[in-house]
């Protein structure tokens, strides 16, 4: 639907910007912090940039968010690293660790920027990891005290928290992102799930009991399934992606329940986890405020095909590779690719946050969404005008969706600044603010303002009203 007249942007809409610890902090062992799962695996995949510097922001983050109070950001979106707070996952708390996200929030605060944090993303402690991770069920418990201490220690100063950055990616894709060893059975995949659900859910209750006015989401990675054609098979295959990568992991942060067609799903392929007495009446027990997505792309899906050929090799969080007998990866004819091979859809953005309210009905903030580009310094100046094509347009189909009636909190854009993607190096920029260093050589790590800070910049300024 058209609008003659569309609505504006919210007065006290979140205009944010995004990072995650590990992928821009770098002093990966600095001040007591303890290895992550990411950190063990050295460079990763071999070939790209490490993480152990990244853009250094530990040591530059004052200077770092005098930027973003340049660009204007009214939010920040970044993520704590569990094994700066407690090292090993469940032992001791390490004061150093505690002391950086206080200096760091309160320069936010002083700014002016409202922070949003997440709570884990991607960076589980190796020394639970050495235990069995996710699929012990014990690191639920350690993720409950994780949580009591981060919002005992930050609770009067961040209201906005997010449980679980990308579960959904983590069980699909976590070959990929690098959270999960190669050849893992489904099976152990679902459980590991099943026990973050649980870790969520006691998060939830914890930050309703300890944050004043906290407000608590889930952030998955969330993003509308299309069929390859009308046969109903295909619209039946993408209604069982919908379920399998969106919908299960919604329903359950949101309603407390297993989506009745992936859990046949994960019973007919042998991938059911067990479920413990209390673990259902828990989950039911909990609601979040809001919910958080990221969002890059929409997915084309098809029918099994008849030789049996549905998987495709190089899947990642954007690109479905399909599941034998299940559905079939496709590609959508209609839309554009980015340098790295992802689809581009702001028109699907708007389809995903009307299929999120109409489903849940609660605030959506989105916490991901840009684009990765080879982007080039050339005099201190980096023309990304692809990046800003990408973003207007994106921003644009937001609007038409608050003209549609949705609930959108905010949109904090990935990223911030450049970092270190999840699995293609440095090269793979993302940021408003570019960061000199290359995929080995550290260079002076300088920071440079790219054509879309000043144009984001603008955007902030005007509270969407000028996308020019
Ligand atoms: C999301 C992750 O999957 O996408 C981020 O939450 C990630 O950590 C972002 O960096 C972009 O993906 P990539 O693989 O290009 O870094």
């Amino acid at each position: 639907m058209q609008y003659r007249e569309l609505k504006a942007f919210p007065a006290d809409f979140l205009w944010g910007a995004s990072s995650s610890a590990y992928q821009v902090e770098g002093a990966w062992n600095e001040d007591g912090k303890g290895p992550s799962v990411i950190d063990a695996l050295g460079y990763y995949p071999p070939g790209t940039s490490d993480y152990t510097v990244a853009s250094d922001h530990y040591h530059r983050f004052a200077e770092d968010v005098a930027l973003f109070a340049e660009l204007g950001l009214k939010a920040y979106r970044f993520s704590i690293a569990w094994t700066r707070i407690i090292p090993d996952g469940d032992g001791e708390v390490n004061p150093a660790g505690v002391a950086f996200y206080h200096r760091l929030i309160d320069a936010l605060v002083a700014a002016g920027i409202t922070p949003i944090a997440t709570m884990y993303h991607f960076d589980l402690p190796a020394a639970l990891d050495a235990k069995g991770g996710w699929q012990n069920r014990e690191c639920v418990d350690a993720f409950a005290k994780f949580a009591e201490v981060i919002f005992g220690e930050y609770g009067d100063k961040v209201k906005h928290w997010l449980t679980i950055n990308e579960q959904n990616m983590m069980v699909l894709y976590g070959e990929a992102i690098g959270t999960v060893k190669p050849g893992q059975p489904k099976s152990a995949l679902y459980q590991a799930n099943h026990h973050m659900m649980l870790a969520q859910a006691k998060a939830n209750l914890l930050c309703h009991e300890l944050v004043p006015d906290g407000l608590i989401g889930p952030a998955p990675n969330i993003a509308l399934c299309y069929p390859e054609t009308c046969h109903p098979l295909d619209v039946l295959a993408a209604d069982d992606f919908n379920a399998i990568r969106n919908w299960l992991y919604l329903d359950m942060a949101v309603e407390g329940r297993y989506n009745s067609v992936a859990w046949a799903y994960l019973e007919e392929t042998g991938a059911a986890p067990q479920i413990a007495q209390g673990d259902l009446e828990l989950l039911a027990s909990v609601r979040p405020d809001f919910i958080a997505f990221n969002y890059y792309a929409t997915h084309t899906v098809a029918r099994p095909r008849s030789d049996g050929q549905d998987v495709a090799t190089g899947g990642d969080q954007q690109i479905a590779v399909g599941e034998k007998g299940i559905y079939a990866g496709a590609s959508n004819p209609f839309l554009p690719h980015t340098e790295f091979g992802w689809e581009i859809d702001p028109i699907g953005f708007r389809n995903t946050f009307r299929a999120l309210w109409d489903r849940y009905h609660l605030p959506l903030l989105v916490t991901e969404n840009g684009l990765g580009a080879f982007d080039k310094l050339e005099d201190g100046q980096v023309h990304d005008s692809y990046r800003i094509d990408y973003l207007r347009d994106h921003i644009a189909q937001i609007q038409l969706a608050v003209s549609d009636g949705v609930d959108v909190m905010g949109y904090c854009p990935w990223s911030a600044i450049d970092l270190v993607s999840t699995h293609q190096g440095v090269s793979k920029r993302y940021g408003f603010i570019y960061v000199r260093r290359d995929e080995f050589d550290l260079l002076d790590l300088a920071r440079f303002k790219k054509d879309s800070f000043h144009w984001y910049a603008k955007v902030i300024a005007t509270s969407g009203a000028d996308l020019s």
